[in-house]
């Protein structure tokens, strides 16, 4: 077995030798094996607590009668819907299975051996992934200090300083995922603004309905200015579609064009469309996951002062928070009572977790829990 292993690893290319898995947050049915716990809550993954919109479901069981049939490898209603709701040409339009697969095209279009990416510290794991697998090198930029106001997030200003002739991708999560902090728009327009035409900008927007933020940008109209800006979202988190794999970008023609070149003909499947496109007939039910959303970070905020733990002030539908007990401690403990959430070590965060923001039952549990366990509840 170790033969075989340096063996193949021998023949893999030398990006994907070093390149660590992506740890996904435990599923349900793993909990329910590994521990024998029952009535599961899963807080790991920042999935919408409200699922999909109803419209969505119909959408799915309307498409059973026609599961022999490949989809739309286009995606042409989707496209179409979403280049009215934005007021964008379709050809501006990328549609991936979920907003990673995206990522992945990006990567693969503009990486290669000898060439770099730049992203922050914290940022979100999937960037040093497929940056490694085309063989880039990662250029991580030092975040700011936790005395920032917005602590470990995003520091532009260091992130520009790696930018070299070499640099063809930049990565920034607006909001940051696990941090939950944001970049506010006159910054990241000067940022962009301010980047060389050989670097392609990604705004990562997978949260971008929960922000409520007066100064957080309207990408959008950027992309009339900025050929080489890139915006990236999904239909996992607000509208509670992740099982279906399903996101989009935004992009110049020119670099749409290039991105559907690598992508796989039928990437997005055809309930994914069809409840992608009926969700976006449903403004309700996103408004109603954003104000789910609102009421229950409002409530974990004030539970985390009341118990003095420290936490990262999130505008997603997550929060990041520490105890004065070991990180993987509190995390075994919660499993034990059948609730997952995740610790995110893994990006540099030591003993820090972050929970999804749940339903008020879940949350109401999470808390409960979070309370005996670090010896803060009554
Ligand atoms: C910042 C960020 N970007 C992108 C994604 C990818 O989401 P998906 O591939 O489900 O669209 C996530 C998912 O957690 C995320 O946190």
């Amino acid at each position: 077995m170790a033969d075989l292993r340096e063996h193949f690893g021998a023949l893999a290319v030398e990006g994907i030798r070093s390149l660590q898995p992506y740890a996904p947050g435990k599923p349900v049915a793993e909990l329910e094996r590994e521990y024998g716990v029952s009535n599961i809550i899963k807080l790991a993954s920042n999935e919408n607590p409200l699922g999909p919109s109803a419209e969505a479901i119909k959408a799915c069981q309307a498409c059973l009668d026609e599961l022999e049939l490949y989809p739309d490898g286009n995606g042409f209603a989707l496209k179409q819907t979403l280049a009215e709701q934005y007021s964008l040409d379709m050809n501006r339009i990328t549609l991936g299975n979920g907003s990673n697969d995206i990522l992945e095209f990006i990567a693969r279009v503009f990486l290669a051996p000898g060439l770099n990416a730049v992203f922050s510290e914290h940022a979100f794991a999937v960037y040093p992934l497929v940056s490694m697998a085309a063989g880039a090198r990662l250029n991580i930029a030092r975040p700011n200090t936790r005395d920032h106001a917005m602590p470990y997030g995003h520091d532009l200003a260091a992130m520009r300083s790696l930018v070299d002739r070499d640099t063809r991708v930049i990565f920034i999560a607006n909001p940051n995922n696990p941090t939950g902090t944001w970049i506010d728009a006159d910054s990241l327009e000067a940022f962009i603004a301010d980047v060389p035409p050989h670097v392609i900008v990604v705004v990562d927007e997978a949260y971008v309905e929960y922000v409520t933020e007066e100064d957080y940008p309207d990408s959008i109209p950027w992309l009339q200015k900025y050929p080489n800006l890139v915006i990236t979202r999904t239909f996992s988190k607000v509208h509670g579609l992740a099982g279906l794999r399903i996101g989009y970008a935004f992009s110049h023609p020119e670099i749409t064009d290039l991105l559907n070149r690598v992508r796989q003909p039928f990437n997005t499947n055809a309930m994914a469309q069809a409840a992608a496109l009926a969700s976006l007939g449903d403004p309700d039910h996103v408004k109603k996951s954003i104000e789910s959303n609102s009421t229950g970070m409002a409530r974990i905020c004030r539970a985390f002062d009341d118990m003095g733990l420290e936490y990262i002030p999130s505008v997603g539908n997550f929060i990041s928070f520490t105890t004065a007990l070991p990180g993987d401690e509190v995390y075994e403990k919660l499993l034990r009572q059948g609730i997952i959430i995740r610790p995110v070590s893994n990006y540099g965060l030591a003993d820090y977790l972050r929970v999804t923001i749940g339903s008020t039952e879940q949350n109401d549990r999470f808390l409960h829990a979070l309370k005996v366990i670090t010896g803060s509840g009554k």
